[in-house]
């Protein structure tokens, strides 16, 4: 498999679950990997090993000329930057009543604006070159409200319109943009809210129709395609990503009639 031969990336939030899943795909499938982080990764030689060119820069994506200058060494070392994909994000919120205006500020900062100003740092280049594909990374909580969500929700929600917009303003010039919406994804982020809530794990589970969690590498495999030419008619999309969480409620009729 090489859907990504000769092609660069950046991939932010590389140092960890999504991101780290999509650099050692893209590396896999042939593209040259730079990775953002603001912390450092172990894994992150092995896992990209089979690219022709990779690095992971410690930089935080709230940072525009930390943003910038990685892309500036990308295309003086590399000659352009052909995909983006930003995974990088938090997780925190809360009901607005009990909600510190300073968490708030941090989610959208990181989530929404750190997903604009990653753009913002490469789309330059992918309109001289005329080619790009830019895959944001929303969540299915970017669609639906859920309980207590009300600063990250609003982040990814950002994120899928910001996606559509992105998408309407470069199509002319050769660029996409679409915006994956995964579901529960079995990564650190995850179990970092989980682990100390087993009862709201165990309800999720059972609301998700394939019957588990995602893998990081479920959400890679979707971020390939986007990236590939096999989605070259592909842009302003909003990909769900999430075993059916959002394909209805479940009720208990199947159980009930012994299909289960
Ligand atoms: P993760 O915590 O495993 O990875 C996120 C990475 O982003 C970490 O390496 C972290 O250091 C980095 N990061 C965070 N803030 C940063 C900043 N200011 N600058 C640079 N790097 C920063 O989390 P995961 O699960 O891989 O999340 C990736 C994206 O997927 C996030 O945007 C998250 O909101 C989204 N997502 C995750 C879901 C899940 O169930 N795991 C579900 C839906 C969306």
């Amino acid at each position: 498999m090489s859907r990504l031969e000769g092609k660069m990336a950046i991939i932010t939030g590389a140092a960890s679950g999504i991101g780290l899943a999509c650099a050692r795909r893209f590396a896999a499938e042939g593209a040259s990997v730079i990775g953002i982080d603001r912390q450092a990764c172990d894994d992150w030689d092995a896992a990209t090993q089979a690219a022709p060119a990779s690095r992971l820069h410690q930089a935080d994506v709230t940072d525009p000329d930390a943003l910038a200058e990685v892309a500036r060494q990308t295309i003086f070392e590399l000659g352009g930057i052909d995909i983006l994909v930003t995974a990088a994000g938090i997780g925190e919120g809360g009901p607005v009543n009990m909600l510190e205006e300073a968490s708030w500020d941090r989610v959208i900062d990181v989530n929404l604006k750190g997903t604009f100003l990653a753009i913002k740092a490469v789309i330059d280049n992918m309109i001289e070159r005329r080619t790009g594909s830019i895959i944001t990374i929303a969540s299915v909580e970017g669609i639906n409200g859920t309980e207590g969500g009300s600063a990250y929700n609003a982040s990814k929600g950002g994120v899928v319109l910001l996606t559509k917009n992105v998408a309407i303003d470069y199509g002319r010039l050769g660029i996409r943009c679409n915006t994956i919406c995964p579901g529960f994804i079995d990564t650190p982020l995850l179990n970092s809210v989980m682990d100390n809530m087993p009862e709201f794990r165990a309800d999720v589970e059972k609301q998700v129709k394939l019957g588990r969690f995602g893998a990081a590498d479920e959400i890679a495999g979707a971020a390939c395609f986007l990236a590939s030419d096999d989605a070259s008619y592909v842009t302003g999309h909003s990909l769900v990503v999430d075993g059916g969480y959002t394909a209805g409620h479940s009720h208990g009729i199947v159980e009930m009639l012994g299909l289960v």
